[in-house]
């Protein structure tokens, strides 16, 4: 069994056409074939079922199909690592999702460009900063194909290939149109939201699950804050993202939840207010690879921790396995 063979079955299981397979791996039609039927025949197990059409695999190719494409995405993973680890690039490229944008990102990078200066005799500086709009799940597959070398985000990942270090929980805060009866209340309890449209707007879900007087498992993340005060909104709206959520509390369709870095967004139509509950939280995470620290990745991690010095924010300093 080798390589060839196997690229040339994941393309067939994948495009379910010899000829699309043979376009797509630049083989003929007679040598993809082929491979194919040395394969079947070197394991003594038929993997394609050639009657069918569109083709189909059969139970053990569907089986096989699975793992060999986890081994083959793996082995990409590993030569686009080896590739870096023997030339790590100048740039710096990081991956952040946008409630960090409008928090202390902007702040943190001219910390760590500030303190990573040293200019060459022409006066350009070592250290170029790319800065690219990913969502935290996205991150994950990002960090691997090389995409960029360190993440920002606000979910946890349990990938063996990937370390994460908990920077900080911040807590979240009410959204409400300015003309809302609670609108001045500086302290807000879950329980007095419930009655109000909550909109709606991670494209992500949790892993763990917290449970309703119904016991369905509750994984989106705000309804999953509400669910742990026993609280279940009584409307609910969902929308693509943070930005379009807030523009339905200012124009009054609902109430929603932000991290509390979010309370300078348009101020003249919303009022944002404290939460009375200390673990109505958003973890912020930095997620870089476990076998390749990018060098300026640890400057990094010291120009978040300066900043949050400097603004009396309580973190523990955490490291790099
Ligand atoms: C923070 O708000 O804690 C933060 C924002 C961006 C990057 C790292 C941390």
């Amino acid at each position: 069994m080798d390589l060839k063979q196997l690229n040339a079955f994941v393309a067939v299981a994948d495009l379910q056409s010899f000829s699309a397979a043979a376009k797509t791996t630049g083989l003929s039609q007679p040598s993809l074939s082929r491979l194919l039927k040395q394969l079947e025949t070197d394991m003594g197990v038929e993997l394609i079922d050639r009657y069918h059409r569109p083709l189909q695999l059969t139970d053990a190719g569907l089986f096989f199909y699975d793992k060999v494409r986890a081994v083959l995405t793996e082995l990409d993973t590993i030569t686009n690592m080896t590739k870096r680890l023997s030339a790590p690039s100048q740039a710096l490229n990081i991956g952040f999702v946008p409630s960090v944008l409008y928090g202390l990102l902007p702040e943190i990078i001219a910390d760590f460009k500030h303190n990573n200066v040293n200019p060459d005799t022409n006066g350009n500086t070592d250290i170029e900063v790319n800065l690219k709009d990913i969502s935290s799940y996205q991150q994950v597959e990002a960090l691997k194909n090389g995409e960029i070398d360190v993440g920002f985000g606000r979910f946890a990942h349990q990938d063996p290939w990937i370390q994460q270090i908990l920077l900080r929980h911040e807590r979240y805060v009410v959204a409400l149109p300015k003309a809302h009866p609670l609108a001045q209340i500086k302290e807000q309890r879950l329980i007095d939201l419930a009655s109000n449209r909550l909109i709606l707007y991670h494209q992500t879900h949790l892993s763990v699950s917290a449970t309703t007087s119904t016991t369905k498992p509750v994984t989106e993340p705000l309804l999953y804050l509400f669910a742990q005060y026993g609280v279940t909104p009584l409307m609910t709206t969902k929308v693509s993202d943070l930005q379009v959520a807030l523009s339905l509390v200012a124009a009054g369709e609902g109430i929603t939840l932000v991290p509390a870095s979010l309370r300078t967004v348009r101020t003249e139509q919303i009022s944002y207010q404290r939460l009375i509950h200390e673990n109505v939280t958003s973890p912020i995470y930095l997620h870089t690879l476990k076998d390749f620290v990018h060098p300026k990745i640890p400057n990094l991690l010291d120009a978040v921790y300066r900043v949050y010095e400097q603004r009396g924010i309580t973190y523990r300093r955490q490291q790099f396995i």
